[in-house]
């Protein structure tokens, strides 16, 4: 299966919602304690994360393959003057045109799942991308979650275990902060309660 522009675009338009209204746990929990500044919020869907953020103070720069999310997520934000003006929504696929270098306070990518070669690939663009200083936050299904029968990408290699990807961060250029299988309750589609795996990796560029 290609995971493009028309597989996004048909998944979002067979729901009035396909994600819940809420920010990530994950990132509520380890970005609410930074200094606000620019943000990237990678694949933004649509659109709780650069949200929150902006609510937070974050400018945020909300990037997503969509347009259809990226429609969604701009209305849903237009329903709260505080982040008025706050939020930029770009229409990218981040594969093929990569946010530029040493610019972002916060690089957030959630559930973001790729082939393993393109994986790479991107989340290294995206670790250049954070300014000196800044923070590197990359939050996905972790592989335990195979084992549970919840629904999940099926392929190979699409998903990964934090220690996967702080192996690819230069130790030199980058501290771990947090890398972490963190578990979490999610409802299955009986509405039975599962528990899950998200795979936490935060790390700080050094100065
Ligand atoms: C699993 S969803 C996660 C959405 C959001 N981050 C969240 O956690 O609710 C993955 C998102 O990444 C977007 N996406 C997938 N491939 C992309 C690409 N190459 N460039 C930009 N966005 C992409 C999809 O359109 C989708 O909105």
């Amino acid at each position: 299966m290609k995971f493009d522009e028309s597989f996004w675009d048909e998944r979002y338009r067979q729901h009035g919602s396909v994600w819940s209204r809420n920010p990530n746990p994950s990132l509520v929990a380890e970005a609410a304690s930074l200094r606000p500044g620019s943000a990237l919020d990678v694949g933004s869907g649509e659109g709780a994360d650069s949200i929150w953020l902006a609510r937070q103070g974050w400018r945020v720069t909300a990037v997503d393959i969509s347009s259809v999310a990226l429609a969604r997520a701009a209305e849903r934000a237009a329903e709260d003057a505080t982040v008025a003006g706050r939020i930029v929504w770009v229409h990218h696929d981040l594969t093929a045109m990569p946010p530029p270098a040493g610019t972002f306070d916060l690089v957030s990518a959630q559930f973001m799942h790729l082939p393993l070669a393109q994986r790479t690939e991107l989340y290294h663009r995206l670790a250049a991308s954070v300014a000196p200083g800044g923070t590197f936050l990359i939050v996905g299904h972790h592989p335990d979650d195979l084992a549970t029968g919840i629904r999940r990408p099926s392929q190979p290699g699409l998903l990964f275990t934090p220690e996967e990807i702080a192996a690819e961060l230069d130790p030199e250029e980058w501290q771990i902060d947090v890398c972490e299988a963190r578990r979490r309750s999610v409802r299955d589609a009986d509405g039975n309660s599962v528990t899950v795996t998200d795979s936490v990796l935060r790390a700080h560029r050094r100065s």
